[in-house]
């Protein structure tokens, strides 16, 4: 595996394998892998050529410096399971060159981000959405995977994929689970012992079959306090807080 740090190296290479007709798969990630993330590896290896991998914890889609200086960081961890996943490419690029203009340009979707995460957390998915469109420039990947998981995320970069005709084709993956039925996220690393014991408690709640607002009594009764709770496009959508971590899922009805 390459690590890449630099946009120009990677453009570089980029010209190269597509003077040689390959295909290229990007996932996109903030680092502090878990299986979830390496199943998202997996499907970009069954379907492309070479498979890129970029960490990148962008700091403007973080609007809680708190939750920003907390995103655990395990880069060698990261490193040992790209390897041994057989990924190609790892893009490691600086804040300074992501964002040479300062973040002055944005992009903002006006409609479906102000919803669900997008309510508690104004900016959120401009910024992510501006460093997706980055990544996807940078990288002219001809697929790029997203999990299920942040399905509004993936809704989102979809419809921006067809607002400005790109190329790059968006494919979404199923939500990884612990046995517990916890969804895997970098963010269960923020949770003590207890709260990992509460935590699976979440999906169990919301795939019961009951009313939002039992749903919601219940989280609270178990010490998670409910950012929102929603039915929506026959799903169950979610985000609670619990301890220093807010956790999000989503189910079909
Ligand atoms: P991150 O939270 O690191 O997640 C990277 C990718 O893994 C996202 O597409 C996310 O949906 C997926 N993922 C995480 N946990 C998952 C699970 N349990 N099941 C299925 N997929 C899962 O999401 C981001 O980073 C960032 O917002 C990013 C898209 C990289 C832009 O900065």
């Amino acid at each position: 595996m390459r690590i890449i740090r630099s946009i120009e190296e990677w453009r570089d290479i980029f010209r190269y394998h597509k003077r040689e007709r390959r295909s290229v798969g990007l996932v996109p990630t903030m680092g502090a892998l878990h299986d979830a993330h390496i199943s998202l590896v997996k499907a970009s290896m069954e379907e492309n050529d070479l498979t890129a991998v970029s960490i990148f914890v962008n700091p403007t889609q973080f609007n809680n410096p708190d939750d920003l200086n907390n995103y655990p960081l395990t880069w060698d961890e990261d490193v040992r399971k790209l390897e041994e996943a057989g990924v190609d490419y790892l893009l490691y690029p600086s804040y300074e060159d992501m964002y040479r203009d300062g973040y002055k340009y944005k992009l903002i979707e006006t409609d479906y981000s102000q919803d669900l995460c997008g309510t508690a957390r104004p900016g959120h998915f401009d910024g992510v959405l501006s460093v997706v469109m980055k990544l996807i420039n940078i990288t002219k990947a001809t697929r790029a995977y997203f999990g299920e998981k942040d399905w509004q995320q993936y809704r989102l970069i979809a419809g921006m994929a067809e607002a400005f005709f790109l190329d790059t084709e968006i494919i979404p993956c199923p939500i990884v689970r612990e046995e517990s039925g916890l969804a895997m996220s970098s963010r269960n690393k923020m949770l003590t012992p207890e709260e990992l014991e509460i935590a699976p408690n979440f999906n169990r709640i919301i795939t019961s079959g009951k009313s939002i607002n039992e749903m919601k009594a219940e989280l609270e009764s178990l010490g998670m306090k409910v950012d929102y709770l929603k039915e929506k496009e026959g799903r169950i959508f979610g985000a609670v807080f619990l301890g220093k971590a807010r956790l999000i899922d989503n189910v079909p009805l």
